[in-house]
């Protein structure tokens, strides 16, 4: 396979967030009101990661950051939430997601997040061994956590 560039950075403009929110459309089962969007494009920027070619966006990760009870830690952590990552099905196989995730990691280290996880499908297998490369574990199943009543595990990592 020839040789993409590309690049990863934190969105930009309320334009990119349209075209977020168009691969998603086209890539994923589970979409937000624009509202939930624009939250994330608000508040945690620096963890809300396009990826372009060209300088067309072919691929985001939008994460949050929250406090809970430890998946992997002991006690209350702040934890970084991957909500959404996706690539546009012509760029995939190429480590964009992969760079899409350690930017996003990265970032959340400099707010002091220990640690990181996700909700996947059971039957998303390549996504989930994006993640197991990326070093995340599963943690437990979410029995019926999709509308369509797939069961999704949580996976977790250690930042
Ligand atoms: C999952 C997804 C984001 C991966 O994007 P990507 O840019 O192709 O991922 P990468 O190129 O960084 O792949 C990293 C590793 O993940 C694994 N992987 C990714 N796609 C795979 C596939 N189709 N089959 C098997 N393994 C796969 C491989 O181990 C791969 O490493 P390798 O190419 O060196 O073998 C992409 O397939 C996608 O957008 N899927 C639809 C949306 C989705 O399912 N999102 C996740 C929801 S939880």
């Amino acid at each position: 396979m020839e040789k993409l560039d590309y690049v990863v950075r934190p969105i930009a403009s309320e334009d990119e967030l349209k075209k977020v929110i168009e691969i998603n459309m086209v890539t994923l089962p589970e979409h937000y009101p624009y509202f939930f969007w624009y939250e994330h494009y608000e508040l945690w920027r620096d963890i809300f990661v396009v990826a372009l070619v060209n300088e067309q966006i072919v691929g985001y990760n939008m994460c949050r950051i929250e406090y809970g009870i430890g998946h992997i830690r002991k006690g209350i952590v702040r934890q970084g939430h991957v909500v959404s990552i996706a690539v546009l099905p012509e760029f995939r196989r190429r480590g964009i997601a992969t760079a899409l995730m350690v930017y996003a990691m990265d970032s959340m280290k400099k707010r002091e997040v220990s640690e990181v996880y996700l909700e996947v499908r059971v039957s998303n297998e390549s996504a989930i061994r994006l993640y197991e490369k990326l070093g995340f574990k599963k943690v437990k199943i979410l029995r019926r956590y999709y509308l369509d009543g797939e069961d999704a595990y949580l996976m977790a990592k250690e930042l």
